[in-house]
């Protein structure tokens, strides 16, 4: 589909929709770059896929959204997700009429508003487009979310080369423009040598020389055998290395916290908390020593603060940090995590290989790229370079 014309003296509408936390820690700076360019009238729908997850993240950025669908109920259904946002975002799109509707990466707000937008003939850029694991179930139903949005897309922004080649092999026609990943922007405004905490539970933090890992846990295909076999090896970890903290913001949804607090909830060396809040998250996550994840963000963002990476997964659309060796494939398996974290707090050299900075997903200058390219694409400006990660 071509662009939507405008008229000259008309600034570029621009309609951002996103739902969830990952979503707007990764969009908030953009909108907040379109917000300082002139050319732009940024808009903003939040679908509230996610409600005090996401609050929180807008607060932290100071975004205030133009439209909120407040659709989030306790234990969601996809399809009622798909539903409730496929009819919610095609009214504001009515009422907007924005020239371009923004979305991201892979979840079902993603997915559905980009469809909405299809149905009512206004283009959609797809931000963070063309990360595969080429495992239709896994991540569930992010892969297929993604895939879907793709041939829906008028343009991309794709983080590495590796994703636009990703698009390519799709025969997707549309521009692409390899922009680095937003995350990597975020920290910009977040992270700081001199930060203090706020949540009650990061006070009393370890002192220099201390370890403390940082856990989070929350993905669909790991719901039920999956988290008990992760829980397992993390109550072995605790259980072994009683000096070492361990730190586990758990995700609200129920199917994570009965069995986070029943199976990890009474050891002393563990501590349980509310998810926290995107500032104090980044800057606990570059004074950990070590990460173990199941969340895709963090596997872009650890890399970047030099902090090495268990991946609580049996694939990763993110194999950029692996090549850099700054991430690990750990999987589901009780055994593997144990044994692999283990390895990294005894064997000084195997830390050693891991605990470097690595840039494979972003400079810091993404939402920058990616307004010059819609200023391109509306006839405003020059195309912008693309990102060439570090070799
Ligand atoms: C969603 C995304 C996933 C992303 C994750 C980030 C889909 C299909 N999944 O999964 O890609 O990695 O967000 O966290 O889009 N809840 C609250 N308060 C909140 C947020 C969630 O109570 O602020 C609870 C609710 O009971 C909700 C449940 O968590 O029903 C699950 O939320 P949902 O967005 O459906 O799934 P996530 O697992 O968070
Ligand atoms: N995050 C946060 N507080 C938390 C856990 C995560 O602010 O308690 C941030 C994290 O730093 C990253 C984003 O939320 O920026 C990732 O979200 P999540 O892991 O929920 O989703 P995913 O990236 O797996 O889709």
């Amino acid at each position: 589909m071509s662009f939507m014309k405008k008229k000259e003296s008309e600034k570029i509408r621009v309609l951002f929709v996103f739902g969830t936390r990952p979503e707007a820690v990764k969009m908030a700076p953009l909108y907040r770059t379109l917000q300082k360019d002139a050319h732009f009238e940024p808009l903003l729908c939040v679908t509230a896929q996610h409600r005090q997850m996401l609050d929180a993240v807008l607060d932290i950025f100071q975004v205030r959204p133009d439209f909120d669908l407040d659709i989030m109920k306790t234990a969601q259904t996809l399809s009622y997700i798909t539903t409730s946002v496929l009819t919610g975002v095609e009214n504001v799109l009515k009422e907007c009429r924005p020239h371009i509707m923004l979305v991201h990466g892979d979840t079902t707000t993603t997915f559905a508003s980009a469809l909405s937008a299809f149905y009512q003939n206004v283009p959609v850029g797809h931000v963070e487009a063309g990360l595969r694991s080429f495992d239709m179930f896994s991540p569930f139903p992010e892969e297929l979310n993604r895939r879907l949005v793709a041939p829906m897309a008028s343009v991309h922004f794709s983080p590495t080369p590796a994703n636009r080649e990703n698009l390519l092999s799709e025969h997707i026609q549309a521009p692409i423009f390899v922009t680095g990943n937003t995350a990597i922007d975020a920290l910009s405004y977040t992270v700081r040598e001199d930060y203090t905490f706020k949540s009650p539970a990061l006070q009393n933090m370890p002192q220099t020389g201390d370890r403390m890992i940082l856990l989070t846990a929350h993905r669909r295909e790991n719901l039920g055998a999956p988290l008990r076999q992760i829980f397992t090896a993390v109550r072995q970890v605790a259980e072994e290395f009683p000096k070492v903290r361990i730190i586990y913001p758990v995700h609200p949804n129920p199917a994570v916290r009965t069995p986070a607090y029943e199976m990890l909830g009474s050891l002393p060396n563990v501590r349980l908390c509310d998810p926290l809040d995107v500032d104090d998250m980044h800057n606990l996550m570059s004074r950990a020593y070590l990460v173990l994840t199941d969340s895709g963000g963090l596997q872009e963002e650890a890399p970047a603060l030099g902090r090495p990476v268990l991946v609580l997964r049996t694939e990763t659309e993110r194999p950029e940090a692996v090549r850099a060796g700054t991430v690990k494939m750990a999987g589901v398996e009780t055994a593997r995590i144990y044994t692999l974290t283990k390895e990294l707090l005894t064997d000084a050299s195997a830390y050693a290989r891991m605990a470097h900075a690595a840039n494979p997903y972003g400079d810091g200058h993404a939402c920058t790229r990616i307004a010059q390219a819609l200023l391109y694409l509306f006839g405003c400006g020059d195309k912008p370079t693309d990102f060439v990660p570090e070799p």
